[in-house]
């Protein structure tokens, strides 16, 4: 089985010895990878519904995976027992993943490791889990099919971030590797897309594109 850069990277970021619940598996390409390649690693492959989780099945047995991967059908974290540290979800928008968080927020009190891949709002799920006790303990972005994605790694512990660290991502800023500096030039051809045909009626908006406009030139440019 070929794993992609995307999932790759993100289970690149599974420490040894984890017990894993991965959030929207899908067809369980992550769950399958991390319990082949890394070291000691059990998960449970979860999924709301059941056409991807008969897929994943059937990649699991392909695999000869079963004692290794538990299936279970649920929604978000309702899926979460007690021995799992590390929670993955990847493939869905940052606002979906705050509200799995908010529908369980006693299951986040084992939980050592949160690995997420947010398509989008990625500094509002960065705000919510430094907010109820992890912080950001490393960052990647990976390209696939000249898509860019993130890819966040929380721990549990207290730190505090600027508006800046939030934004850009702490980790990030420190590195500003040539995919961060790509990342960024794209989005500010977007902003500054957006701006131009949005009407000046918008006043609030505009002012908001136009901060981060500013704030993405003094960081990359
Ligand atoms: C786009 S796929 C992403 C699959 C995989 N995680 C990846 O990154 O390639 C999203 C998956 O999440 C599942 N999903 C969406 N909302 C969910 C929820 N609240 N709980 C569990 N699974 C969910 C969908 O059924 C779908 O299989």
């Amino acid at each position: 089985m070929k794993i992609n850069n995307r999932l790759k990277c993100i289970g690149d970021l599974v420490e040894a010895n984890s017990f894993c619940l991965d959030v929207g598996c899908d067809h369980a390409f992550l769950d399958i990878y991390l319990v082949k390649c890394k070291e000691n690693i059990r998960t449970i492959a979860s999924d709301v519904a059941e056409g991807p989780l008969k897929q994943a099945k059937s990649n699991i047995c392909r695999e000869g995976l079963e004692e290794k991967i538990e299936l279970r059908l649920g929604d978000g974290l309702d899926t979460c027992t007690s021995y799992v540290d590390t929670v993955i979800i990847s493939g869905m928008g940052g606002r979906s993943m705050i509200g799995i968080f908010k529908n369980n927020m006693n299951k986040l009190k084992n939980i050592k490791t949160i690995i997420l891949s947010p398509n989008n709002y990625q500094a509002d799920v960065k705000k919510f889990l430094v907010k109820n006790g992890f912080f950001i303990d490393d960052e990647k972005m990976v390209e696939e099919k000249k898509f860019i994605y993130q890819v966040i790694k929380f721990k549990k512990g207290k730190k505090h971030y600027s508006k800046k660290e939030y934004f850009f991502g702490p980790v990030f800023l420190q590195r500003k590797d040539e995919l961060f500096r790509k990342y960024y030039l794209r989005e500010l051809k977007s902003l500054e897309i957006l701006l131009s045909v949005l009407p000046k009626s918008y006043y609030y908006k505009r002012f908001i594109i136009k901060k981060k406009i500013k704030l993405i030139h003094e960081v990359v440019q």
